[in-house]
């Protein structure tokens, strides 16, 4: 993978400040409990919340990357939630402690980036804000867009209009609700510059519009982070079997169960945080074989070489593989 970070380790942190930015957004500021500094991390990173409820979700650090002695995040709460964001909005209060695994970062920087076009789309705009302010930092050539319905839906508004520090690259979009009236993706992205890359953070609807309109870029110059999976065509399940070289086991995939699920059930420990395809923390070597992949994190190179996969959702073509376990 493109220079992925994961870190794995799951620390307890403090709710010190929980802040309205809209009527749905409420940043959390998470800090240790001795006021110790945090790990450091990467534009483009994410915590994993592990909540009381049971469920764990991801949210971007939207701060500038680097040390410091908190972590903020953004949550929509979001009308269709299955209790991810409902409970983060009102349950969680300040002073409560919280379960944290990360940061991790699947939506890195390109460090030979010769300039960057950022997109992000409503609460999408989190780990582009980071991205900027490091640009910003670096002292890199590239251009913001936020998109999102109305400015009052939109957090960090105000912030990007008159006191970021990159305020003069950024451009905002707002649309009513029709996307025909927000920004046109195919003109913004209709000339490749070589060194040039995107990176895109938003709703399913834009970030399909946005890889739509960048299909003849460089697939190593395009970067989506997607926390949802969205729905992709696959083949119909087939059974396969699993070699775990390590291990000296030989496991069948039957058609209803996914490979991690053989492997829990044969009582191998696999980290996991979205168990559809989105995070990374799953991703296993393959030594022989050829996965299907079926995983919305690694890039379309990095599937070609077929040497690692997302064993909560991909499965395989050849009738075996062998994986380093
Ligand atoms: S658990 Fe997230 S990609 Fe597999």
């Amino acid at each position: 993978m493109s220079n992925p970070t994961n870190t794995l380790d799951r620390q307890e942190l403090l709710v010190r400040a929980i802040k309205d930015e809209t009527a749905q957004i409420r940043s959390f500021e998470l800090v240790l409990e001795s006021g110790e500094p945090l790990p450091p991390f990467e534009a483009g990173a994410h915590l994993a919340l592990h909540l009381g409820n049971g469920l764990t979700r991801q949210y971007s650090l939207f701060d500038a990357p680097g040390t410091g002695c908190s972590y903020r995040v953004a949550v929509l709460k979001d009308r269709g939630s299955r209790g991810g964001s409902r409970f983060v909005h009102d349950a969680l209060k300040v002073g409560d402690r919280i379960s944290v695994t990360g940061p991790s970062n699947n939506f890195p920087l390109a460090d030979d980036a010769t300039s960057s076009v950022l997109i992000g789309g409503g609460i999408g705009v989190t780990p582009i804000l980071s991205m900027a302010l490091e640009l910003h930092r670096q002292g890199a050539e590239f251009e913001m867009h936020y998109c999102a319905r109305s400015a009052t839906d939109a957090a960090f508004v105000d912030w990007l209009r008159s006191e970021a520090p990159f305020r003069d690259r950024v451009q905002l979009h707002f649309d009513g609700g029709d996307p025909a009236k927000g920004l046109n993706v195919h003109a913004l992205l209709a000339d490749v510059i070589e060194g040039r890359h995107l990176y895109c953070c938003g709703p399913g609807g834009l970030m399909d519009a946005v890889e739509a309109a960048s299909s003849h870029w460089p697939a190593k110059a395009v970067h989506f982070e997607r926390f949802k999976a969205s729905v992709v065509a696959t083949a119909e399940n087939q059974p396969f079997s699993v070699y775990l070289s390590r291990s000296d086991l030989e496991l069948e995939v039957p058609a209803d169960k996914s490979v991690l699920k053989v492997l829990r059930e044969n009582g191998f420990d696999i980290n996991t945080l979205c168990e559809e395809g989105v995070c990374g923390s799953c991703l296993t070597d393959v030594l022989e074989g050829e996965p299907e992949h079926r995983d919305q994190i690694l890039t379309a190179d990095e599937k070609s070489l077929n040497d690692v996969m997302a064993v909560c959702c991909s499965r395989a073509i050849s009738s075996r593989l062998v994986l380093d376990l």
